[in-house]
């Protein structure tokens, strides 16, 4: 395993480093896996789900490796792509090439905190689509704070920043039946696409949640 960089921030320790094995880049957050390079199909299924509605114009919270962006700036149709990234160090490694950057393309803009903000910032019925990939999922957090990302009140204004047929993509390492229940509450259904994924040799499965406003 070798080390790669090492930040503090207010929540914590980040670590990328490049495992000894498969030589896969890997991000950690106080100590917890978050994702790698090897593994990236459910960080890409996330974006092409909200593909299918031919969308201009997107939001996506947080940039994490860059998977989930990069599957949507390879669809000429998209416009604008608007990333939400909490760790100011993430994205100074991706500008210092520490990781492929998609930050050059012209149609990114980052938005350097919550996401939770960067929505609330949005006109209303502005975005064709919301992809939401900034914890572990509901029962898993990395940042306890992110708890609300799950919730109806937050769902409910990504509803609002939803232009009509507007998409809602959700990522979750686990199914989770109260998130389900809180985005069937807001946007009257739910979709649930299990993703298999082989994790270093494990099998395990990931999930996308998905709705339309
Ligand atoms: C699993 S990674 C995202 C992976 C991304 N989908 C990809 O394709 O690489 C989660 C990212 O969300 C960021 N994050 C965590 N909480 C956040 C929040 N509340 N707002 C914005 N970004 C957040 C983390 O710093 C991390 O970069």
């Amino acid at each position: 395993m070798s080390e790669v960089a090492r930040a503090l921030s207010e929540r914590g320790e980040l670590v990328l480093r490049r495992r000894a094995g498969d030589g896969a880049l890997e991000l950690r957050v106080n100590g917890v896996f978050v994702m790698d390079d090897r593994e990236t199909s459910s960080e890409e299924l996330l974006a092409l789900v909200a593909l299918r509605g031919s969308p201009s114009r997107l939001l996506v919270g947080g940039l994490g490796l860059g998977y989930t962006v990069r599957t949507l700036l390879a669809d000429d149709g998209v416009r604008e792509v608007v990333v939400a990234e909490i760790e100011p160090e993430l994205v100074q490694w991706m500008r210092d090439g520490l990781v492929p950057s998609v930050l050059d393309d012209p149609r990114v803009s980052v938005v350097v905190g919550d996401v939770r903000d960067a929505v609330g910032l949005e006109q209303p019925g502005s975005l064709d689509g919301i992809l939401l990939d900034v914890d572990n999922g509901p029962d898993f957090l990395v940042y306890d704070e992110n708890a609300a990302i799950y919730e109806s009140s937050f769902l409910a204004l990504c509803k609002e920043k939803l232009r009509a047929d507007g998409v809602l993509t959700v990522w979750s390492s686990s199914e989770s039946s109260a998130l389900e229940t809180a985005v069937r509450a807001v946007f009257g259904r739910c979709e649930v696409r299990p993703v298999p994924v082989e994790l270093q040799g494990r099998d395990e499965t990931y999930y996308v949640y998905q709705a339309s406003s």
